[in-house]
Parts: structure tokens; C-alpha cells; sequence
């Protein structure tokens, strides 16, 4: 971190004196005065008064690799981070990664995509600063088959993270929308790559609408999207969300390859809006009553059967 932001950062709302911040770090007064103008530029606020010094009073909301790894407490998940004030999607650049061998754990985060992408070839809105878009590189070593419950299982970290951090209510609609009072606030998109039955690698796609306004939705989400901001009443700082999600996320992958799926979807059931209820979903509709080992939606149809439903959309 730049040595003038960590001074003001070791004396929070204090004023420093020109001379003083000269003198702790040994520079000149017109450097400091150039320093603070160049961090002004980034976003950084100050107050300035005469005779008295600068305060911090503000800084740019805007994701810091330093400052995320300097949280991060996770055995792998998280590293190495790669992050990029803009992408076409970071799962593009997480399939560029692959090819060229990047480890379990790596994490692509982008401030903002320009081509973001959604399940069923839809596009995801990623503006800047205000969300967390980011592809996670998971290599587990299980049968292709059982790719959907890793999907069940990135939806679970996240709403357990988003509950126990901001206390809003979210629920997951299968098999991996996360939704709050009936909108979407984040989505979940899982890429595979797969060699004889056996998966490879994962990128896991995570869209978290973190800090956005109603009139950053575009027109046709305006009733069915919304943030974590609007939905708390309150902005979520993004670096402490991303770190806490993380750090879940790592609890329950390790937690699968383990003990499997077993624990993961007994959470899964418990925190889903899709379960008790009517669904029309792959060509069906009946009750959906809960999940099997593979993941798999079981719905009931009315003639009594039950039937297993793999990804695709619960109509509304
Ligand atoms: C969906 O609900 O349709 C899935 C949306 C997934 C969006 C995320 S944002 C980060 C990552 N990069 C992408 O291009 N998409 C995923």
C-alpha cells in the first residue's frame, strides 16, 4: 500500500499536518501536496484544513488485490487472484487460464464485463464497481455426473454467506438463482471441462449484485433483479463479502470431498423457495418435493410419480 494512505490508515479520522506527514515520511511538503492531489484524482477524499492538516475522509470504492489477499484466510480458494478493471468475461479469461494450467483455487475477478455471460446463452449485466463478477477454478477429482452438485454447492455457500454477513433473508431457486423477496440478486453459471467420464477442471461463474442501484438494472430486469444494497437498505463492502464467500465456499467444497453430497443438500433443501410447491420444469409439472444424489430437482407429478429433473429453468 502506497505509504501515505498507510500513515492516514495508522491515525483514522485525525488531522496531519503537512510538516508532520512530511517529516514521518521523509519527503518533501510539495510531494506530499503532489501525493494527496494524485490520490484525489483516484477517488481518494480529503479534508483540508488551513493550518490544521488533511484528514482521510473517503476512499474509492474500487477492489484491491493487496487489500483482498491481506484478508483472505483460506487454505486455496482465492489464489492466485487475478483481477482486471475490465473483461469481456471471467469466463473467458478462466478458459484462458486453464489452457494454460492454472491451479485449483485461482480466481478471476473483473470490476466490469463487457460480454458477461448467463445460463441458457442469456447475457448477465456486469457494470463497474458495483457487483462482484468473478470465475472460480475448481479441479475436483469426481465423475462428470456429479458436476450439478457443485453448482448446489456454490449456490449454498453463497447464501449462507449473504445471510450470516447481512442478515437479508436470501433464498435459492433451483438450482442456483439466489433471490431476495422474490428477485434475483446473484447467479451462478458452472463450465466444464471433462476427459474420459472424469472431470478436469470447473470454472465456476459467480454474479453477486452487490452495491447496484434500481437505475443501474437495465429496463427489461427492473422488476426481477435487484442488490444487496437495495434489499438492506445499507452498501455492502465488497471485499468483505468476497473473503467471507470464500472462506464458506472453501467450508463446504472441503466439507464435500469429504463426506460428498449428502450434508450439502440437506442445507440445500433448507434454504430453497423451489421445494412444496408447483413447478413447471423440464417439460413437467407437479410438486417438487426435494433433491436426489445426483442433484437432480424430484418433482411428483400429479399421477404419483416421481421424476428427476436435471438443470434448466422453473418457469414462474
Ligand atoms: C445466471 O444466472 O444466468 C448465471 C449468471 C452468471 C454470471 C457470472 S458473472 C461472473 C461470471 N462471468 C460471466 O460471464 N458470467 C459469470
Amino acid at each position: 500500500m502506497n505509504r501515505l494512505l498507510e500513515l492516514f490508515a495508522s491515525r483514522p479520522d485525525q488531522y496531519l499536518s503537512g510538516e508532520e506527514i512530511s517529516r514521518t515520511l521523509g519527503v518533501s511538503r510539495s510531494a506530499v501536496w503532489k501525493q494527496i492531489n494524485r490520490l484525489r484524482e483516484e477517488g481518494y477524499v480529503f479534508d483540508a484544513v488551513p493550518r490544521v492538516g488533511y484528514k482521510l475522509a473517503g476512499k474509492p470504492d474500487k477492489l484491491q488485490a493487496s487489500s483482498i489477499l491481506a484478508k483472505l484466510k483460506t487454505n486455496k480458494l482465492g489464489r492466485p487472484l487475478f483481477l482486471f478493471d475490465q473483461l469481456d468475461s471471467t469466463q473467458n479469461e478462466a478458459q484462458r487460464r486453464l489452457s494454460e494450467g492454472a491451479e485449483e483455487g485461482s480466481l478471476i475477478l473483473a470490476e466490469e464485463q463487457t460480454a458477461g455471460k448467463g445460463r441458457l446463452g442469456r447475457s448477465w449485466h456486469s457494470p463497474p464497481g458495483k457487483g462482484l463478477w468473478m470465475s472460480l477454478i475448481l479441479k475436483p477429482d469426481i465423475p462428470f455426473a456429479s458436476a450439478p452438485h457443485l453448482t448446489l454447492l456454490t449456490a449454498v455457500a453463497l447464501c449462507r454467506c449473504i445471510r450470516r454477513l447481512t442478515k437479508i433473508e436470501a433464498l435459492i431457486k433451483w438450482p442456483n438463482d439466489l433471490l431476495v423477496a422474490g428477485k434475483k440478486i446473484s447467479g451462478i453459471l458452472l463450465e466444464t471441462r471433462l476427459e474420459e467420464e472424469r472431470l478436469v477442471s470447473v470454472a465456476a461463474g459467480i454474479g453477486i449484485c452487490v452495491n447496484l442501484e434500481q437505475a443501474d438494472f437495465p429496463a427489461e430486469l427492473q422488476d426481477k433483479a435487484t442488490s444487496l444494497m437495495l434489499a438492506g437498505g445499507e452498501p455492502v463492502d465488497r471485499e468483505v463479502l468476497l473473503v467471507a464467500f470464500l472462506e464458506e465456499m472453501e467450508h463446504w467444497y472441503e466439507l464435500y470431498l469429504r463426506e460428498g453430497f449428502a450434508p450439502i443438500r440437506t442445507v440445500w433443501e433448507a434454504l430453497s423457495t423451489s421445494l412444496q410447491r408447483r413447478v413447471a420444469v423440464g417439460g413437467v409439472e407437479g410438486m417438487a418435493v426435494g433433491l436426489n444424489e445426483q442433484g437432480a430437482l424430484l418433482v411428483r407429478l400429479d399421477d404419483g410419480r416421481t421424476v428427476p429433473i436435471f438443470s434448466s429453468n422453473i418457469a414462474e
